[in-house]
């Protein structure tokens, strides 16, 4: 049974003059126990708006159009908010997009992290500062940093420090937002490797949002690729590098190469990502697709290729 399930969900987001942006346009997918799902696409794909539905953190103005996330079996979208207190960072916890710098300048990082414990757990104070130590360490900062400010640690250090406060009342789901979208690429690999780590450590599962397919490197099972709210692609790994299908998916995979695979220079998908409070037609990526045809005007099929790999489009897609 899955850990965490998402069925055809939708949401919009209402913008002042009356008009709707359909951020988030019948997704699904699932999470078991122990997996790790990379949800990947340009920015304003609708990944972010995704991940903050799973914990009921949308901004006011979102409105669930339809659809429904399950958590352990239970429904989010409509549990009662003390269900919803007991789930957040207890059951699901993310590292938001870009938090690393939302670190208070005037606080040392053991203030911080101490504040956060106490926020969502009823421990002492002592209980809070041997929490804070205890996750120093399991993000392999030596914890006397702890006295440190923001400004003492490197980009890499501070999203440590981010990552052990979304570890710190040992969640079973951690989403990470764009977790090294900011860092230069050796630290963006040392990141994964410490996520790996925890994953195996602790048994998590996780959600990685990024737009760099190549980074995904050891620590993805399955990929969903998202363009324009939809999931235009899914599959494992394996499927999704050796084997992609959607013209999307290729162009992305040429424009963030893989280290070690020849896929010749790195490409640009031409054109703009969708207005998306205009009503799609046919396949929402028809204006960018270098592969377009008149029947593209039409809904696309969602086609199998094997077990879990998917793919929303007219082609058959050969690789
Ligand atoms: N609070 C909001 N109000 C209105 N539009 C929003 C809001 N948040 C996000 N959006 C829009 O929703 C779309 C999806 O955004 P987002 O989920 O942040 O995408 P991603 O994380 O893939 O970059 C974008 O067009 C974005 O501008
Ligand atoms: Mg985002």
């Amino acid at each position: 049974m899955a850990l965490l399930e998402v069925d055809s969900l939708k949401i919009a987001f209402e913008l002042t003059g009356g008009k709707r942006l359909k951020a988030v346009n019948g997704i699904s997918f699932s999470l078991d126990e122990g997996e790790t799902l990379a949800l990947v696409g340009e920015s304003g794909s609708g990944k972010t708006t995704a991940a903050l539905s799973l914990m009921r953190l949308l901004p006011k103005n979102a409105v669930i159009d339809g659809g429904e996330i399950r958590y352990k079996q239970r429904d989010v979208l409509t549990a009662p908010e003390g269900m919803i207190q007991k789930l957040r960072w207890k059951e699901i916890a993310m590292i938001f997009q870009g938090a690393m710098n939302a670190l208070n300048p005037v606080l040392t990082i053991e203030k911080q992290m101490v504040e956060a414990i106490l926020l969502h757990e009823t421990v002492s104070n002592e209980a809070a500062y041997a929490r804070a130590e205890m996750l120093m360490r399991r993000v392999e900062i030596d914890p006397k940093r702890l006295k440190q400010y923001p400004h003492q640690f490197s980009g890499g250090m501070r999203q440590r420090v981010m990552i052990a406060m979304a570890l710190a009342c040992e969640p079973k789901i951690v989403i990470g937002d764009e977790p090294t979208t900011a860092l230069d690429v050796m630290v963006q690999a040392q990141i994964f490797e410490l996520l790996e780590s925890l994953k195996k450590e602790m048994g998590l599962s996780m959600i990685l949002i990024t737009h760099d397919l190549s980074i995904l490197g050891d620590i993805c099972d399955k990929v969903a690729v998202m363009y324009a709210g939809e999931i235009v692609e899914s599959g494992s790994v394996e499927a999704i590098y050796e084997d992609a299908r959607h013209p999307y998916t290729q162009k992305l995979l040429a424009a963030y190469p893989i280290i070690g695979k020849k896929r010749g220079l790195p490409d640009f998908i031409p054109g703009q990502p969708l207005d998306m409070t205009k009503p799609v037609q046919g396949c929402a990526f028809y204006s960018r697709c270098h592969k377009a045809m008149p029947i593209c005007l039409s809904r696309p099929p969602l086609r199998t290729v094997e077990g879990a790999h998917q793919f929303l489009c007219h082609l058959e897609g050969e690789a």
